[in-house]
C-alpha cells in the first residue's frame, strides 16, 4: 500500500485489539489517524498526526456531540466502524433503552456515520468500511431488532447487530446518494484479541486455549487497509479478509424499508444540533 500522506482516518474502537492494530498501521502509513473508544490506550509515540476522543456509544446523546465535535474539526476521508462487543451472556439494556450489543456494534455507528456524511463537503471522497463478523448470516429471515429479557439469545444478537451493520453499508449509498459515501462492509474472519473480556469464565478459559492458534489481528489490519484505499471495494458490498465478495442476504424489502424508517426516526432526535 502506497502511504497517503495528507489524508485522514476516522477509527472506532480503535484502543485495543484489531481497532489497534488498524491505528498502527495507519499511523505509520503517515495518515491523519482519530481514534475513538472508552479507554485512551497505549498511544505512546502518536504524538503527532493522531487524536484520541473518548466515546462510549452506549451513551448516543454524548456519542452524537463528540461526533459533531470531531466533524466541525476534521471531514475523514476514510472512516472504518470498527468498535464492537460480543453480545453479554445476559439481557442488557443501556441508559438509551437499547439492547447493548445492537446500539455499541450497530445503532450508534448508524449515528455516526450519519454525522460525517451530513458534515462530510459536497465532492469530497469519503468512504466508510464496516467491520463484520462471519456470523451475519446466521439468520434467514429479516431478524426482529426488539428483543427483551425472554426472546434474548447471546449469539442471535450479536450475529443479528453485524447484519445490519452490513446492511446499513448499501442504505447509506442509496440514501445518501447524492454525496457518493462509497460504504463496504469486511468479514474479518476469527481473529485473537480480548474481545472476551465480558464474557462468563467457561468462554474465557476456552478463548484462552484457541487464542494461540487464530489469526494475528495484524494481518487482518494489513488486509483491512488495503481494502480502504482500493477502489473496488465499495457498493455497500461485503468482503471477505481474502478481499472475496460474499453473498449479501435477500430479505423482503417491504421489511427492510420499515427498519430504515424506524432506525432514521431513532436517531433524528440525535442528529438535530
Ligand atoms: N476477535 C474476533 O475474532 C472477531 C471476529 C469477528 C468480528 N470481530 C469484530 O471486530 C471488531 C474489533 O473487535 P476486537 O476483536 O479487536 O475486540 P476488542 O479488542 O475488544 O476491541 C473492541 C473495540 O471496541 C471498543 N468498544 C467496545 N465497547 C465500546 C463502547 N461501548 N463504546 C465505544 N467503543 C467501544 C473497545 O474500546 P474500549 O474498550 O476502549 O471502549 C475496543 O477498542 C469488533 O467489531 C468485533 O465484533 C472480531
Amino acid at each position: 500500500m502506497e502511504t497517503q500522506a495528507g489524508q485522514s482516518i476516522l477509527i472506532t474502537g480503535g484502543t485495543s485489539g484489531l481497532g489497534l492494530e488498524l491505528v498502527k498501521l495507519f499511523h505509520k502509513k503517515g495518515f491523519y489517524v482519530i481514534c475513538t473508544g472508552r479507554q485512551p490506550g497505549d498511544f505512546t509515540g502518536f504524538a503527532g498526526n493522531f487524536r484520541f476522543f473518548r466515546t462510549d456509544f452506549s451513551d448516543l446523546a454524548e456519542t452524537a456531540k463528540i461526533f459533531k465535535n470531531i466533524c466541525s474539526e476534521i471531514q475523514p476521508d476514510f472512516v472504518i466502524n470498527n468498535a464492537g462487543i460480543l453480545s453479554p451472556p445476559q439481557f442488557c439494556l443501556t441508559g438509551d433503552g437499547f439492547e447493548c450489543s445492537f446500539q455499541v456494534n450497530f445503532l450508534a455507528h448508524l449515528l455516526v456515520n450519519e454525522i460525517i456524511i451530513r458534515n462530510n463537503p459536497d465532492n469530497h471522497p469519503l468512504k466508510i468500511g464496516a467491520v463484520i463478523s462471519p456470523v451475519y448470516k446466521m439468520e434467514n429471515n429479516f431478524p426482529d431488532w426488539q428483543c427483551n429479557v425472554r426472546s434474548y439469545k447471546q449469539l442471535k444478537a450479536y450475529s443479528d447487530s453485524k447484519l445490519f451493520l452490513a446492511l446499513m453499508c448499501a442504505h447509506l449509498e442509496e440514501k445518501y446518494a447524492k454525496k457518493k459515501p462509497a460504504c463496504f462492509s469486511i468479514n474479518p474472519g476469527v481473529f485473537s484479541s480480548s474481545i472476551y473480556r465480558s464474557q462468563g469464565k467457561l468462554f474465557r478459559f476456552l478463548y484462552g486455549i484457541a487464542a494461540p492458534f487464530m489469526r494475528n489481528p495484524a494481518k487482518v489490519a494489513e488486509s483491512i487497509s488495503e481494502m480502504m484505499v482500493n477502489q473496488g471495494f465499495s457498493d455497500g458490498r461485503i468482503f471477505s479478509i481474502r478481499k472475496k465478495p460474499e453473498h449479501m442476504p435477500v430479505y423482503d424489502q417491504h421489511l427492510i424499508d420499515t427498519f430504515w424508517i424506524t432506525m432514521n426516526e431513532m436517531t433524528q432526535q440525535y442528529l438535530k444540533s
